[in-house]
C-alpha cells in the first residue's frame, strides 16, 4: 500500500425482509474482514436502509419518496430480500426490487450456476465440470415491462379481463445480447445460447431471435445456439455440460435459473448481478432467493447466496482478486462439510459464515480498486 487509505466505497445496504435481515449481515462481515486484510487499500462505508414489508406497512412505501437520489449517490447496491405476508408479492417486488432494477436502467441480470465442492446435486452425473454456466436475464423490459390493466370489472363477476404485455425493444434486446457475447468471449468455451418462445410468441421474441442474429455476426469466434424455453428446461437437466452463457428474457431467464440453481445443489447458493454495464447508476448485487418466510427468524438461511453476491459486487467494484478470494473461501467451507441444512448440513446461518469469515485468505496482493463508475 504506498499511500494513505482511499476513499472508502460506498455501499448502500438494503437487508430488506425474512432471510434478507439474517444473510446480508454475512455478506457485510465478509467485506469487512476483506477490508481489514488490505491493510487499508479499501475499505467500505455502508448506510442501511429499512426499506422492506415493515417499512410499507408503517408508510405505506416500500422505499423512501426519494430512494433513487439518495442510492445515487453510491457505488453500489447490497440487497438482501423483499416480501412478506400482509403485504401482496407484486406490491413488494415492484414497490422495491424492480423499482430499483428498472430506475437505474440494471439491464442485464447475471445469475452464475455452478456446483461447489462438497455439495449434492440431485443430478446423478452432476460434476464441477458439467455444472458450470452463466444465465444472463434481460433485467428491463420483457414480460416485467408492467404494461397491462385490469379494468374490465364492468362486465360483472367472473368475466373480468386481465391484460399483462411483454416489451420487446430492439435496443433492449441487442444491449442485453451483446452483453452475454461478450461474457462468453471471457468463459472457457465461448459460446451462448438464446432461449426465447418465438414459435409461439410471434412478435417480441422473433425480434429478439433476429438481434440475436445480427449481433452474432460481429462474435464470429463465439459458437451460438438459439433454443425454445420448454426444451431448454429438459436441457438444463438433461445436458447440462453443453451450456455456457445462456441469454434470456426477464421472465424465462428468472424460471431458467431457479432451476439451474437447484441442480447446483439450492436456492440458497445461488448469487445475482443487476448491473448498469455503463455505469451511470449504482449496480445492485443480491441473492436470486427471496425472504423465505418458511425459514425466517430460526437462523438457519443458507448465507452463501448473500456472500457470493458480495463477491460479485467487488468484481464490479474493480477488486477480482478480492472476489476471488471470497469464492475460493466458499469453496473451502463447502468442500469441508460445513453446510446449512438446505444443503444436507446442520450448521446455522452465523456459523457458515464464520467459516467463510476463518477461510479468507490474506490476499497478500496490492489490491487496486478502480473508481466504480
Ligand atoms: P424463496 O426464495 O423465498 O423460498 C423458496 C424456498 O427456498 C423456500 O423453501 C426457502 O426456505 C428456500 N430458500 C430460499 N433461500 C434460502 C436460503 N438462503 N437458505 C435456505 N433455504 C432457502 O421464494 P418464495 O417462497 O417463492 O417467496 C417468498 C417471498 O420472497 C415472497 O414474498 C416472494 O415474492 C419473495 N421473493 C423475493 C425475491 C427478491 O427479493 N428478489 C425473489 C423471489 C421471491
Ligand atoms: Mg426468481
Amino acid at each position: 500500500m504506498s499511500q494513505a487509505a482511499k476513499a472508502p466505497l460506498r455501499i448502500a445496504v438494503i437487508p430488506g425482509d425474512g432471510i434478507g435481515q439474517e444473510v446480508v449481515p454475512e455478506g457485510v462481515r465478509v467485506l469487512d474482514r476483506l477490508a481489514e486484510l488490505s491493510g487499508g487499500a479499501f475499505s467500505f462505508a455502508y448506510e442501511e436502509f429499512p426499506w422492506g414489508c415493515q417499512y410499507y406497512q408503517q408508510t405505506g412505501r416500500m422505499i423512501d419518496e426519494a430512494a433513487l437520489e439518495t442510492l445515487k449517490q453510491f457505488d453500489a447496491i447490497y440487497f438482501g430480500a423483499v416480501g412478506w405476508p400482509g403485504v401482496p408479492d407484486h406490491v413488494s417486488l415492484w414497490g422495491l426490487r424492480l423499482a430499483i432494477c428498472q430506475g437505474f436502467d440494471q439491464y442485464v441480470n447475471v445469475r452464475p450456476v455452478q456446483l461447489l465442492p462438497g455439495v449434492e446435486s440431485p443430478l446423478r452425473d452432476a460434476t464441477r465440470e458439467n455444472i458450470d454456466w452463466v444465465v444472463v436475464r434481460e433485467n428491463s423490459e420483457g414480460e416485467y415491462a408492467g404494461i397491462g390493466g385490469r379494468n374490465l370489472t364492468g362486465r360483472g363477476r367472473g368475466k373480468e379481463v386481465a391484460i399483462q404485455a411483454g416489451l420487446f425493444t430492439e435496443e433492449g434486446c441487442e444491449r442485453v445480447i451483446r452483453y452475454a457475447f461478450n461474457l462468453a468471449l471471457t468463459r472457457k468455451r465461448k459460446k451462448v445460447t438464446s432461449v426465447t418462445k418465438s414459435n409461439a410468441q410471434q412478435y417480441g421474441m422473433v425480434l429478439w431471435d433476429e438481434v440475436f442474429r445480427r449481433v452474432s455476426l460481429e462474435f464470429p469466434g463465439v459458437e451460438t445456439e438459439q433454443w425454445l424455453v420448454d426444451a431448454m428446461a429438459a436441457r438444463f437437466v438433461l445436458r447440462p455440460e453443453t451450456l455456457e452463457v445462456v441469454v434470456a428474457s426477464n421472465l424465462f431467464a428468472d424460471i431458467l435459473s431457479d432451476l439451474g440453481s437447484a441442480l447446483a445443489g439450492s436456492l440458497g447458493i445461488a448469487a445475482s448481478a443487476n448491473l448498469d454495464p455503463e455505469r451511470r447508476y449504482p449496480s445492485m448485487f443480491e441473492p436470486v432467493h427471496g425472504s423465505a418466510p418458511d425459514i425466517a427468524g430460526k437462523g438457519i438461511a443458507n448465507p452463501i447466496a448473500a456472500v457470493w453476491s458480495a463477491a460479485l459486487m467487488l468484481e464490479h467494484l474493480g477488486l477480482p482478486g478480492e472476489a476471488a478470494t471470497i469464492m475460493a473461501a466458499i469453496e473451502a467451507v463447502t468442500a469441508t462439510g460445513q453446510l446449512t441444512p438446505d444443503l444436507g448440513g446442520t450448521c446455522t446461518t452465523r456459523e457458515v459464515g464464520d467459516a467463510i469469515l476463518a477461510a479468507l485468505a490474506e490476499p497478500g496482493r496490492q489490491a487496486q480498486p478502480v473508481p466504480a463508475r
